[in-house]
């Protein structure tokens, strides 16, 4: 089959086309035709040697994709050939709280990921795809999806009436944007970009910020409020942003951590008044059937900046890393 691979850790110079012998799906396995991959922010820092990946790279990179199944290994009940199917993230991350090792499972990172003509996986590390979504958009959700659906729908879910904090126009902020839409939720959106905050209003964003031109933007979050903040960030930032995210948070309000684009310092008392501040990992099987089942009712479909032939994985790469997309960057395969 053909597939890509990172000969090294050099970033995007490092992701270069193989030839790799075709997998075949062992017992309780399934093996998929990949159609369409999409790309994380992720993505870049495994490409670099910063993110999990093995050292000396070697691995096939990307953990989102959809494709599917066309062979299924002995005792496999879940799925047949035929179905349309997405590998999941944390591929040992069935259900359940996560655990410390299933955090060593995730595709594109620790094992081999989903660049390539065929995959195969354990068919409790897959999912099926919402009918209504293409291979290309359902190739969006096992990581930038997941992660938006674990911050807003975890212990304290959003809810009808809260208002919701997303920084950024980058895969994972799109779908926040989305998912809080579908739940009744107030969004209070930040861009670098007027034209990019123009995108999110279309999706359900209704106050948006332009953060150039407004630095201290967490003072703007608090005066669309009334003083009060809001009631869900949706951090896919990090350290750089974090004090303004949590200043910009309701009194026993739920700052949800997500991004390492940036580093930073925080102080402790900034939380003392009952904030709570979350740790996400993407999210386990269970979590991507039940976000499923909500895109499926809402009918949500996922934001595509740029779709890219297989040949032009590494432009795919060039233009995440350029920042200038709004949502998600897709790879067809086929
Ligand atoms: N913890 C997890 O499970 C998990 C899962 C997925 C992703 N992540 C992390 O989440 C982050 C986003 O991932 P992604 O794949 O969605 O990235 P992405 O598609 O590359 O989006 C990045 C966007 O973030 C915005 N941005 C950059 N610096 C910013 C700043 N200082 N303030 C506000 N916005 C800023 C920019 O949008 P504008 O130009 O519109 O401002 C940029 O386009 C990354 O750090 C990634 O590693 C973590």
């Amino acid at each position: 089959m053909r597939a890509y691979y990172l000969n090294g850790t050099n970033g995007i110079d490092s992701v270069q086309q193989c030839e790799r012998p075709d997998p075949t799906p062992g017992r309780g396995q399934v093996l998929i035709r990949m159609h369409a991959v999409s790309l994380n922010y992720r993505d870049l820092m495994v490409a670099q040697g910063q993110y999990g990946a093995p050292a000396g790279g070697g691995i096939i990179p990307l953990s989102d994709g959809a494709g599917e199944v066309i062979a299924v290994g002995t005792d496999v009940t879940r799925f047949v050939v035929g179905d349309r199917v997405s590998p999941t993230f944390m591929t040992k991350w069935i259900g359940g709280a996560m655990s410390a090792p299933v955090m060593s499972s995730a595709l594109g990172g620790d094992i081999d990921g989903v660049l390539a003509e065929l995959v195969v996986c354990d068919e409790h590390a897959a999912v099926r795809l919402p009918n209504h979504l293409s291979y290309e958009q359902a190739a969006c959700l096992p990581c930038a999806a997941l992660t938006a659906w674990s911050a807003l729908h975890g212990p304290r879910p959003v809810a009808a009436g809260d208002v919701v904090l997303t920084l950024g126009t980058g895969g994972v902020s799109v779908f926040a944007v989305q998912f809080a839409h579908a739940a009744g939720a107030r969004i209070i959106a930040t861009s670098s970009s007027d034209k990019k905050l123009e995108a999110l209003r279309g999706v359900g964003a209704s106050d948006l910020i332009n953060y150039s031109q407004h630095p201290e933007w967490e003072h703007e979050v608090l005066r669309l409020t009334n003083g009060r903040g809001v009631d869900h960030v949706v951090e896919t930032v990090g350290g750089g942003t974090l004090p303004q995210s949590i200043t910009a948070t309701a009194v026993s309000g739920h700052v949800h951590l997500i991004g390492v684009l940036s580093g930073g310092q925080l102080d402790p008392l900034s939380l003392m008044t009952r904030k709570t501040l979350r740790g996400i990992m993407v999210g386990s099987t269970e979590e991507f059937e039940a976000m499923n089942r909500v895109i499926d009712l809402h009918r949500i479909e996922p934001i595509i900046d740029r779709v890219y032939a297989f040949d032009e994985a590494p432009k795919a790469y060039e233009h995440l890393a350029s920042s200038s997309h709004v949502g998600k960057i897709v790879v067809r395969i086929d």
